[in-house]
């Protein structure tokens, strides 16, 4: 795994959007896996600036999300779909028919795990995979749990989970229980991975993700595994780490 320390999340957004903006320059037609939450808002909003500054050309970009809440729609503001649209797809001139994102919509989980994971193997696979981190090692909506999840599943979010994306919505209630996500194995096939993360909240799940045993009760310490994984962190979620 390859660390890069940032001072701030300023420069934890700058420095993978500059990789982002590589993998754009290099291959115009790259599949790009991407996440939503916190973490990559300030990354999101560099490469709006890259594009309007003419540096850099979404027209034959394609994206596949990791996750998305079952049973939100797109229009609700705490859906995915919107979040993306809203923070990134609105701002470039990305083709929004080549954007993919679980739909939430769909009430047969089977239906739409198949759907989706066929969704990403005609795109041809993920060239590079942008991933935050959860305070309990989530990877999309990966939950530590007894194995590791292969494929796109349907998945019962953790009461911290819940509690941490509480401050989204009006009441905690009102959080989906369930949401589709890629599995560890579909994140694991990505050629390349891009993991950010900022906070002295995460800084041991981070220190257990890079040096700890490879679990799935930590499921981003999988990565270890993956070939091509690049951290890029601020000093405080790195406070734990020896470089
Ligand atoms: C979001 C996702 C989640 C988040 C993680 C960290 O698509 O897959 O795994 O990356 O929950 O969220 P933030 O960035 O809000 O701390």
């Amino acid at each position: 795994m390859k660390i890069i320390k940032t001072e701030n999340y300023d420069m934890m957004s700058r420095k993978a959007a500059n990789i982002i903006a590589a993998q754009i320059i290099n291959k115009s037609n790259s599949v790009l896996g991407l996440a939503t939450g916190s973490t990559p808002i300030g990354t999101y909003k560099r490469l709006i600036e890259m594009y309007k500054e003419g540096d850099l050309d979404f027209i034959d970009i394609k994206t596949a999300n990791l996750d998305e809440y079952k049973g939100l729609t797109k229009d609700n503001d705490q859906s995915y779909y919107y979040f993306m649209f809203n923070n990134l797809f609105k701002d470039v001139n990305i083709d929004i028919e080549n954007t993919n994102i679980p739909d939430g919509t769909e009430p047969d989980s089977k239906k739409e795990c198949e759907r989706y994971e066929k969704v990403i193997s005609d795109l041809g696979g993920i060239d590079l995979q942008l991933l935050g981190l959860g305070h309990n090692g989530h990877i999309g909506f990966n939950e530590p749990q007894d194995d590791f999840v292969k494929t796109t599943q349907c998945v019962n979010l953790q009461e911290s989970t819940i509690e941490a994306n509480k401050r989204f919505f009006n009441d905690v209630t009102e959080v989906p229980k369930q949401a589709y996500t890629m599995g560890i194995g579909t994140i694991m096939k990505a050629k390349k991975i891009l993991l950010i993360v900022n906070g002295e909240g995460k800084a041991d799940i981070l220190e257990k993700v890079v040096n700890g045993p490879i679990t799935p009760k930590v499921p981003a310490s999988i990565l270890q595994l993956h070939p091509d994984v690049t951290i890029v962190a601020d000093e405080a979620a790195l406070s734990k780490i020896k470089m």
